[in-house]
């Protein structure tokens, strides 16, 4: 298979590319995958899409992992943000049908309000309460609307790894120039090592039910498993890398931000294990795991 990996500098694009470039990605059957960054494929622009498609052999997977990500900024730059996830997701679509393809979007827990005191299902009611969200939900209505059938769309939460800018990572340079911090301590949700779910997209793709043609787009959540606060987060950083600093619980209330942030960001993720068979490890383990990669 031709599979086309957006947004090749971020951590997902990244994280995927290293599995398939190292040794794990010999366990995979041969495909060739091109990895395209801004530079090639700007999704803030019509005619660069149209442009590099034009110029490219057809696909057969399009992983789509570049998005406008910077939450609070969104809300400054709307246009951009509803271009980057939604417009251009709505173009991507209609080439992904055109060539036969199918196409991977990666969404986010913020499509929901936060509300809930329970996981969230891939069923229950969207209601996004910033931009980001609202434009990553947009962004995946249109592909369910062009691609009634081979898509999918899996939504994810609080993701980190050792690549790019991260709340792992900036924890850890906080922790090394100050004493305390206070970090937030009633926003629970599940975080994601980019390794992890790159993994999970690189299962889905080989599996014999994504395959299929004619498959009716479904939605699927994926984070790593259990709950925690950003607060309880920030302290297992702080003891797993053995850094000096105390950590103060604060409410969202006494840290405000641009865009409004969703308390309970927990996904249920019952539908990725029962389909593709994917058990995703605990998000300690992976903390564990990613922190012997980021603080070497
Ligand atoms: N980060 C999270 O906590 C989180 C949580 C839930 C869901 N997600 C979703 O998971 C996916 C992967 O996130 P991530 O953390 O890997 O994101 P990331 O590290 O911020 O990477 C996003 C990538 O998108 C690229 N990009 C932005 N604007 C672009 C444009 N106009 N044209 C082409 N590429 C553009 C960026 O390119 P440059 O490197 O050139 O800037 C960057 O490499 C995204 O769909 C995101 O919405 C993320």
């Amino acid at each position: 298979m031709r599979i086309l990996v957006t947004g090749k500098n971020g951590q997902l694009g990244r994280s995927i590319y290293k599995i398939v470039n190292t040794a794990n990605g010999d366990n995979l059957p041969p495909n060739e995958f091109i990895f395209v960054g801004r530079e090639e494929l700007d999704l803030s622009s019509e005619s660069s899409i149209s442009h590099y498609f034009d110029r490219s052999n057809k696909f057969d997977v399009i992983i789509n992992c570049a998005a406008y990500t910077a939450v609070d900024k969104a809300e400054e730059e709307q246009e951009l943000v509803n271009q980057v996830n939604h417009l251009a997701v709505k173009q991507l679509a209609g080439i992904a049908k055109e060539q036969k393809a199918k196409l991977i979007y990666i969404s986010t827990d913020y499509v929901f309000d936060g509300a809930s005191n329970k996981p969230y299902k891939e069923t229950d009611t969207t209601n996004p309460i910033n931009v980001y969200g609202k434009t990553k939900l947009a962004g995946e209505k249109t592909l369910q609307e062009i691609m009634p059938t081979d898509a999918i769309i899996i939504r994810t939460s609080w993701l980190y790894s050792e690549f790019g800018n991260n709340f792992v990572k900036t924890m850890l340079r906080l922790g090394k120039e100050r004493d305390e911090i206070n970090v937030v301590s009633d926003q629970i949700g599940s975080p994601t090592y980019a390794t992890d779910l790159a993994n999970a997209i690189l299962d889905i793709v080989q599996n014999i039910e994504f395959k299929e043609v004619g498959q009716e787009t479904q939605v699927y959540h994926y984070s790593n498993a259990g709950k925690v606060s950003w607060y309880d987060f920030a302290k297992e950083i702080f003891k797993i890398a053995e850094v000096d600093c105390k950590v103060n619980p604060i409410t969202t209330q006494q840290y405000p931000t641009p865009a409004k942030r969703a308390l309970n960001s927990k996904l249920n993720q019952k539908k990725i294990h029962q389909v593709f068979e994917i058990n995703s490890g605990h998000w300690k383990d992976s903390l564990t795991q990613a922190l012997q990669l980021i603080i070497k």
